[in-house]
């Protein structure tokens, strides 16, 4: 019993506290957490934006789906960082949770209101910050099937994305977590 709660708690105590990080290397790099995310989020809504103009949202769902993981890769490149999205209610299967540190913030972010933060993973440092139904343009891909989804881009993300579970939002509900990778702290 003991031996399997002992390291629960640990990673738990790990993971909500970061306790060998100093202040200043903590500020440093939640700073840049949350330059890169508002960065690549920028970058991410001006190209859905722009592919909804160009053929409303069921193109730019297909667009989303070839190019969304590029444009996150190449901004990967230019932060020097690895920058993913992850959620409990995943669209793309890659974007599933999958590490215990992965379900830990799930479950801290689910809890508690809190706005970001830094955790040290062994020599990596990793940032989190939640991920809201911000607008209501998210709802024309995330809202309800019925009322907020046309029936053609309904069909395109069916055909995409069979076992999508990111439907069924409303406005400012929790969606994901940015994820932000720091693989060695300079
Ligand atoms: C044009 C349709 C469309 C709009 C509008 C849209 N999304 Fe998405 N969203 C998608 C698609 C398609 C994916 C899967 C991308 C992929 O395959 O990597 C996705 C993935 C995501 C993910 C990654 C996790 C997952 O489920 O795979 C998050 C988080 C997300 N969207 C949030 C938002 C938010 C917040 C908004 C509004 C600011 C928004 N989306 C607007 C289509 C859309």
């Amino acid at each position: 019993m003991t031996n399997k709660i002992l390291p629960i708690l640990l990673l738990f105590f790990c993971f909500a506290c970061s306790p060998k990080l100093d202040n200043d290397t903590y500020k440093k790099f939640k700073n840049s957490g949350q330059e890169i995310t508002a960065n690549v989020q920028a970058v991410l809504l001006s190209n859905v934006g722009k592919a909804i103009q160009t053929g409303g949202p069921e193109y730019a769902v297909e667009f989303c789906n070839l190019e969304a993981a590029s444009i996150v890769d190449s901004l990967n490149g230019v932060f020097d960082c690895n920058i993913s999205r992850v959620s409990a209610k995943n669209r793309n299967p890659q974007n599933a949770l999958s590490t215990e540190q992965e379900k830990e913030m799930w479950k801290l972010f689910t809890e508690q209101q809190l706005a970001d933060t830094l955790l040290q993973s062994g020599s990596n440092l990793v940032y989190y910050k939640p991920i809201k139904i911000g607008m209501p343009a998210c709802l024309k891909c995330h809202g309800n099937p019925e009322t907020d989804i046309n029936p053609a881009t309904g069909a395109k993300l069916q055909e995409l994305y069979p076992a999508d579970l990111a439907t069924g939002y409303q406005l400012n509900d929790f969606r994901g977590l940015w994820k932000v990778e720091f693989t060695k702290a300079k």
